[in-house]
């Protein structure tokens, strides 16, 4: 099984979101993928609406971009794990562009992971490089830095090298991040080592991601 992760960051509105999912439907539904589970991870406002019209589509979940470190209660603003878990499967957690522009500390992280396991939110942690923390899950993301956004993906041996200083538990899967797009995609789901790609830019268009799901 490969996963590909669909992650539109912040982009589109409500009806470039409806029409995203509409026109993947059309392409997706006809050959649906028992090798291929997809994650589509929209803004937190298009969650419900991508759950409704995922809901019975064959390996196909529904991820949210981030979660609140915090359980209920007085938090304005925060969208926390136990509401999360109502309408998506997995979370996407300690991504560098938050990291970066949030502040996002371990401690933050480690707690976002915590709430997520406890609602049974499955996290999909983004490291950066050996030296960010790996927490207990049962998804990793490898995303150097210079490749996210800049059309300079990281070659797959490299991502292959970098598996074995993460140190993951066995049965992690193991997944990377970087511009990532249609005529590259194989070259890292060929390798039994590299379990799935987390897809930004070229996520952003049905048709793109869909040559993505063709090519893996
Ligand atoms: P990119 O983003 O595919 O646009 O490089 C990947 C990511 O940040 O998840």
């Amino acid at each position: 099984m490969k996963y590909l992760i669909a992650n539109w960051k912040a982009n589109k509105t409500l009806s470039e979101a409806t029409s995203w999912i509409d026109s993947f439907l059309a392409q997706y539904t006809p050959v649906q993928r028992k090798d291929i589970h997809i994650i589509v991870c929209p803004s937190f406002p298009y969650l419900s609406v991508a759950a409704e019209k995922l809901k019975n589509i064959k390996n196909v979940s529904v991820g949210a971009q981030d979660v609140s470190p915090y359980d209920d209660g007085p938090h304005t603003g925060e969208v926390n794990a136990r509401i999360l878990s109502s309408i998506a499967q997995y979370v996407i957690i300690g991504h560098s562009e938050r990291r970066r522009e949030k502040g996002e500390t371990e401690e933050m992280i480690e707690q976002k992971v915590l709430q997520s396991k406890k609602y049974r939110l499955e996290p999909i942690l983004c490291v950066r490089n050996s030296e960010d923390v790996i927490y207990d899950v049962n998804f990793v993301a490898y995303e150097p830095v210079a490749a996210i956004g800049s059309g300079q993906n990281e070659k797959p041996e490299e991502v292959i090298a970098m598996k074995a200083q993460l140190n993951l538990k066995p049965g992690c899967k193991y997944i990377y991040g970087g511009s990532v797009n249609a005529a590259n995609c194989n070259t890292y789901t060929k390798h039994d080592a590299i379990d799935g790609l987390l897809v930004g830019s070229a996520s952003l268009d049905p048709k793109l991601f869909s040559e993505i799901i063709k090519n893996v």
